[in-house]
């Protein structure tokens, strides 16, 4: 690692107010300070990654977004996840994504990361490259996307292209073993521009349906080389390993979704096995954390969950422990509400909880969930366009006038497989 990377987190220093709201918690298990890599957070809540759309058609972000990512750092020592950003413009898949691949995106970025840490956050890029379910209009050589094999995205729907128009799917091409190669590069050069542009780490994005994931699974990679068939962990342990020697693994974090089903068939049992490998390699690499998605997650844009409570993630979080058997940082992710984060926390005591849509319209989410105040409602409608409305504009719960809309005590939750619906407070 480059130790001589100055450290960017006087944390303990902006400790008093992280007090006041543990004290006001009550001692809550989801105020319990926890140790992720190299820093040290206050509380259990990560500011989960989430693809905003804010970004102008060169990948450079607004100087809204310090204060759209400032506002959700509001209790020091919260670490936050970037959304996903481009490593490379072959990656984009999406209009108006931010990337990480030019001096003009880098320096976008400084000032964002400086109005995290200003507010006590500590500050993770997520790091993309959406291979099969990009589009020829994203390829600086026009031709299909990159990916495993040849074999198109199942899911309804299609690309939204750079005029937010929508086509379908296209069949992507089979990456050759340079091309591989270069993506690695390409995932490590990212990272190193990463902490260039301020950020404290990065965390590889191999979950949602994307490139990485594509090469885990059998129905996406059918390669009959080291890179498919029971060698499919291999892509994303090699990005992870380039990403840590780029910039040390305690900046590294890693994020699955082996249940996911968004921009994919369903899992199968030897993906399963396939995430079994790359865990084990993982864990001997003294990553910052291990990110991963519940059995739970929303298909799309819509206000259905899918909830599947005959899986659960204990299988890799057993896997996910140092040498002498130690659990190591875990982060949970999937439609997390106050009530059903503090049953997962006796459950799990070492977890962290990632939280996206909630704290998106709710910028103070750890101050309120420690003082048991309602949520703003949130607004699908500007979770991918907007401009500053529905990005900057959600209150703080001072500011919150009498009678605007607030979470109901259910989300609307769709529940398979049994059980209460998590989903009162
Ligand atoms: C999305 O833009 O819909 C999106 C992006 C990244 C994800 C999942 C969904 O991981």
């Amino acid at each position: 690692l480059p130790h001589s990377l100055p450290m960017r987190l006087p944390l303990a220093a902006r400790a008093a107010p992280a007090r006041a709201m543990a004290a006001a918690a009550g001692e809550s298990p989801l105020f319990a300070p926890a140790q992720v890599g190299y820093v040290a957070l206050a509380h259990r809540l990560v500011y989960a990654p989430l693809t905003r759309c804010r970004a102008d058609g060169a990948g450079v972000q607004p100087p809204s977004a310090a204060t759209y990512y400032a506002q959700r750092a509001s209790a020091p020592g919260t670490l936050l996840i970037s959304e996903a950003t481009n490593i490379e413009r072959a990656g984009q898949g999406y209009p108006n994504t931010p990337g990480l691949y030019t001096p003009a995106q880098l320096e976008a970025w400084q000032p964002v990361t400086a109005a995290v840490h200003a507010a006590g956050g500590v500050f993770f890029a997520q790091l993309w490259h959406t291979g099969r379910v990009s589009h020829p209009a994203y390829q600086p050589d026009g031709r299909p996307p990159p990916a495993p094999s040849a074999v198109p995205c199942p899911a309804a729907g299609g690309v939204t292209l750079p005029d937010f128009t929508t086509v379908p799917y296209v069949v992507p091409r089979e990456m050759g073993r340079e091309e591989i190669a270069a993506v690695v590069s390409q995932y490590a050069a990212a990272a190193t521009a990463a902490i260039e542009a301020g950020f404290d780490g990065v965390e590889v994005h191999s979950a949602n349906g994307y490139l990485l994931e594509q090469f885990l699974r059998e129905s996406s990679n059918t390669r009959g080389d080291e890179y498919g068939g029971d060698q499919r962990w291999r892509l994303t342990a090699d990005v992870v390993a380039a990403a840590a020697a780029a910039v040390g693994p305690d900046r590294v974090g890693v994020r699955l979704s082996p249940f996911g089903r968004f921009l994919m068939a369903p899992p199968s049992e030897s993906d399963w096995r396939a995430c079994d490998a790359l865990v084990d390699r993982l864990a001997t690499l003294g990553l910052a954390y291990l990110h991963m998605i519940e059995p739970r997650m929303t298909l799309g844009n819509e206000e259905i969950d899918v909830w599947d409570q005959s899986q659960t993630l204990d299988r890799w979080r057993a896997r996910w422990v140092d040498a002498a058997g130690k659990p190591r940082p875990f982060i949970s992710a999937g439609g997390f509400t106050r009530t059903r984060a503090l049953a997962h926390l006796a459950a799990h005591p070492g977890d962290l909880i990632a939280v996206g849509r909630w704290w998106l319209s709710t910028p103070d989410l750890p101050a309120r969930w420690a003082a048991g105040a309602p949520l703003n409602a949130y607004d699908r409608g500007t979770f991918y366009a907007g401009g500053d409305k529905g990005y900057t504009d959600y209150p703080f719960l001072g500011d919150v006038k009498e009678g605007a809309p607030t979470r109901a005590a259910r989300d609307g939750s769709l529940v398979f497989g049994g059980g209460e619906d998590g989903a009162a407070e």
